[in-house]
């Protein structure tokens, strides 16, 4: 599992050291345009986003279950390997009308969750795509009560390992998540508002990482360690070498599970590099559309 993040950084650095046909232009290696309808206009999939809509005050607890939430590495099997988080599905919690799954999804923005490619434990034989639900809308709360206690850690429980293959995770795993998925409620936001993807998103979920009961743990370091590899995916090529040198750093003293104790300003100082950064980053929607042609 772990051995997959490391995979999508050197998959990311050989691509990278390829001559580029475009001479200047970086290669766009971006996990998410591979479960994207083709249709879709690919730079405004990548740029905005669904509004955050989660109800204050975001306990730490939820703050780490939107990390978690973005961890391929939560989900087994073929799911994770795949790269796809909770959050390929739920884009910030929210829908994803341009998910396209081939095998998995019909029309685009629905997916067969009881599909064999990802679980033979709750495997039919039918192929029943549904749409991807809005967590934080009344109807993307019709399967799964989240008021009455233990419910919706049940839930989640018996998702991650039935329907994704994946290992049963700690109780504290699940309780983030729940506290997360709880936040949820478009009540906190305007309706179909979008907000800019950015770096600042992933160094949040960095950040929250720190406060987990135990950073050693498996499923925190793992959901950090890719949240490090989204911000590679969006710094690519010579211009960003040292930005790039510092990420996979990083990654690899998390993954020692040894973080230093200052581990804090280094993502002070990571912060100032993204935001330094940013205007030649595939973040930069100009940046973006030129490097997708
Ligand atoms: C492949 C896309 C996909 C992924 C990945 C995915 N989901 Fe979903 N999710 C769906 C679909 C589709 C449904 C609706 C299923 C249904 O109605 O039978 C759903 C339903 C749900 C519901 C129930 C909503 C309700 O009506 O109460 C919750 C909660 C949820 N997902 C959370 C998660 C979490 C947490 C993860 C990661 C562990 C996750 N999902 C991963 C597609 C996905």
């Amino acid at each position: 599992m772990r051995g997959r993040v490391i995979a999508i950084l050197l998959a990311a650095v050989a691509a990278c050291q390829a001559p580029s046909a475009t001479g200047s232009a970086p290669a766009v290696n971006i996990d998410a345009l591979r479960w994207l309808d083709p249709s879709a206009d690919p730079v405004a999939h990548l740029t905005v986003q669904p509004a955050t809509c989660q109800t204050a005050p975001v306990s730490p607890s939820a703050q780490r279950g939107a990390l978690l939430f973005s961890s391929p590495l939560l989900l087994g099997g073929q799911a994770a390997k795949a790269g796809l988080s909770c959050a390929s599905c739920h884009r910030n919690g929210r829908g994803n009308s341009a998910f396209l799954f081939m095998g998995i999804s019909g029309a685009p923005g629905t997916a067969d969750v009881t599909h064999g490619l990802f679980s033979t434990v709750r495997a039919d034989e039918t192929f029943n795509p549904v749409p991807i639900p809005d967590l934080a809308t009344a109807e993307g709360r019709t399967r799964v009560d989240r008021e009455q206690a233990g419910v919706l850690e049940t839930f989640l429980t018996a998702q991650i390992v039935e329907e994704f293959s994946g290992t049963a995770p700690e109780s504290v795993v699940i309780d983030d998540l729940a506290a997360y998925i709880r936040t949820l409620d478009t009540a906190a936001c305007a309706p179909n508002t979008i907000e800019a993807q950015s770096w600042r998103a992933e160094l949040s979920l960095l950040r929250a990482g720190l406060i987990a009961p135990d950073v050693r743990s498996g499923s925190y370091k793992d959901a950090m360690r890719a949240a490090l590899g989204r911000l590679y995916e969006r710094y690519p090529g010579q211009q960003h070498a040292d930005l790039r040198t510092d990420l996979i750093q990083l990654s690899r003293v998390l993954a020692d599970g040894n973080p230093p104790e200052d581990i804090g300003q280094t993502l002070d100082q990571l912060a100032e590099q993204l935001a330094g950064a940013e205007a030649g980053s595939l973040y930069s929607p100009e940046v973006l559309s030129r490097a997708l042609r």
